[in-house]
């Protein structure tokens, strides 16, 4: 299982010692969450400083936006050298025309389905699908309890797609995660976590908490059982 710390929980004055820390804390990839005040009420980042943070480090970004009407701007979002870009459905006038496009830009297509959205959302997209994002609290906000029927959620998510031969396509688990309660969503068998406060929020320096929730994530990679 992989981790994915929540730029928008980050101390961006000091953006350069975060990512350096994210770096030697072994973080293996940047989520970015970008709201723009419509499709949620919070507001974030803009594709300028998407592209800057892209070329101010070598992690992968994971671009995950929250905005109303996403065709309208996707074009600059695809330009900021991202590995994965996830939109959400409900915001899509055509979400399978919109993974097409992002896919022949060379960047990896994802849904991201909240709490109330149902697994079966994704069944007309499979074949456009690389990245789910099932998200575990209503998105939004940072530092909010994870509601833990979406565990199963992605658990179940995770075993269908196995089923149906379809490994490739990688199951992320968004919000309220936590040092506390890593093992358990590694029992779920997701590829990926994001962790926002979980990883800034934390009483120790970014890079030891980092370093400790990775250390959790290991133990599952190299034991399942035992984790
Ligand atoms: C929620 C965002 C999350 C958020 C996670 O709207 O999509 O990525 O940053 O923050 P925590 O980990 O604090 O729930
Ligand atoms: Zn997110």
């Amino acid at each position: 299982m992989k981790i994915a710390p929540s730029i928008m929980c980050a101390d961006l004055l000091r953006i350069s010692d975060v990512l350096e820390d994210l770096e030697a804390g072994g973080a293996d990839s940047l989520h970015v969450d970008v709201m723009d005040g419509r499709l949620v009420p919070g507001f974030t980042f803009g594709a300028d400083f998407v592209g800057q943070l892209g070329r101010a480090t070598g992690l992968p970004l994971d671009l995950h936006l929250m905005s109303a009407d996403p065709e309208r701007h996707l074009p600059q979002f695809l330009d900021c050298g991202a590995a994965t870009l996830a939109v959400h459905p409900e915001a899509c006038a055509d979400p399978y025309r919109m993974l097409e496009t992002i896919r022949r830009a060379g960047v990896g297509a994802g849904l991201a389905l909240n709490p109330g959205t149902p697994l079966a959302a994704l069944t007309p997209y499979l074949d456009v699908l690389d990245v789910v994002i099932i998200m575990a609290v209503c998105p939004g906000f940072v530092g909010q309890p994870q509601i833990e029927a979406c565990r199963k959620k992605a658990a179940d998510l995770v075993l269908d797609l196995v089923r149906q031969g379809r490994t490739d396509i990688e199951v992320v688990l968004d919000g309220g995660v936590k040092e506390l309660n890593l093992r358990s969503i590694a029992a779920c068998g997701v590829h990926k976590v994001v962790s926002g406060s979980g990883v800034f929020g934390a009483d120790r320096g970014v890079r030891e908490q980092l370093q400790a929730m990775q250390s959790v994530a290991k133990k599952q990679r190299e034991s399942p059982i035992n984790a």
